[in-house]
């Protein structure tokens, strides 16, 4: 039986993860009380005890702007952590599975973006997931790296939950509506995730591990999101949605930089692995339907 270790419990994708992964083998999920990653010591011991042949690192420092005036933090929970958990893997032939993010770009580049540009990070954070991605493909651990974009969940805070919570709250929403990107579903993610290592334990190919990009499918901006949000909330009767009026970035300053284009080109996972993401509108759905009827 196959030992799968997920690290970051409570996160979006972390939530997802167990069942998705069930079938795969015997599967122990850790939150922070279990296992704080800024205790190097604790992350060495606790991969010992497990002993996993599978790693999958769904924790991360993701607070972007936060990141900005904790650049230690981040570092040490998107790189120095994720650096030990692909030595231990090198040291025990595990498999490190670990995500990644769209924020390694700089959003220059007016296509999407496949997975040999060169990142340029704009900010802390994508700095920090940068150090994290470039110390696992040092490692000679067996690896994939899962760059993602603009993940929501029904739980847990993200945009969709901002926006539903604001429509309720406010006449007008004012969303940014020129930095373009692929909103992701963590569950989504999650059942890429095993279909992925489905078809690794099928067929282990060494030469087909590695970076991946893992998005949705098409584009869409900020705005254009809420749009999608909107349109499929009902507020109680008598109450109107909100106007949703288009600004731009500048119109939005916050403390950390964003790419304008975060758009992933995800061709390399569909010719590897046949895998294709779905759009992310057909992904939203999916998600309020699973919401509604929960
Ligand atoms: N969110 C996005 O829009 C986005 C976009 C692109 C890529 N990604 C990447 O996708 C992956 C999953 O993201 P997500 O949205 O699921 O993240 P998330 O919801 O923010 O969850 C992150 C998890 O990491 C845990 N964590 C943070 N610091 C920790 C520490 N010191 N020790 C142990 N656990 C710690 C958090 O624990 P607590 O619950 O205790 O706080 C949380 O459960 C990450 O690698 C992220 O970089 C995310």
């Amino acid at each position: 039986m196959t030992n799968i270790l997920i690290i970051g419990k409570n996160g979006q994708v972390g939530q997802a993860l167990p069942s998705a992964l069930a079938h795969l083998g015997a599967v122990t999920v850790l939150d922070r009380q279990a296992l704080d990653l800024t205790d190097e010591h604790a992350l060495r011991q606790t991969i010992r005890s497990y002993q996993p042949q599978i790693i999958v690192n769904a924790a991360a420092f993701t607070a972007v702007d936060r990141a900005e005036d904790r650049p230690d933090l981040a570092y040490q929970i998107n790189a120095t952590a994720p650096a030990i958990m692909a030595q231990m893997a090198q040291e025990s032939d595990a498999l490190l599975v670990h995500y990644s993010t769209d924020y390694v770009f700089d959003g220059d580049k007016s296509t999407p973006y496949v997975e040999t540009d060169q990142p340029n990070p704009l900010n802390i954070y994508g700095l920090s997931k940068y150090a994290g991605e470039l110390a696992i493909q040092n490692s000679g651990a067996a690896h994939y790296i899962l760059r993602t974009s603009w993940v929501y969940a029904d739980q847990g805070s993200n945009f969709l939950n901002t926006i539903r919570r604001l429509a309720s709250e406010r006449p007008e929403l004012r969303i940014v509506n020129d930095q373009l990107g692929a909103p992701t579903w963590a569950q989504a993610i999650a059942e890429m995730t095993a279909s992925l290592l489905t078809a690794d334990q099928q067929e282990p190919r060494p030469e087909r591990r590695g970076l991946y990009h893992f998005s949705a499918s098409g584009a869409v901006t900020w705005h254009g999101f809420a749009q999608a949000i909107l349109a499929a909330t009902t507020l109680p009767s008598g109450r109107s949605l909100p106007t949703l009026t288009p600004i731009t970035t500048a119109e939005y300053p916050l403390p950390a930089m964003r790419p304008m284009n975060s758009r992933l080109d995800t061709s390399r996972l569909l010719q590897q692995f046949g895998i294709q993401p779905e759009p992310w509108d057909v992904m939203l759905k999916r998600c309020l339907r699973q919401t509604r009827s929960a």
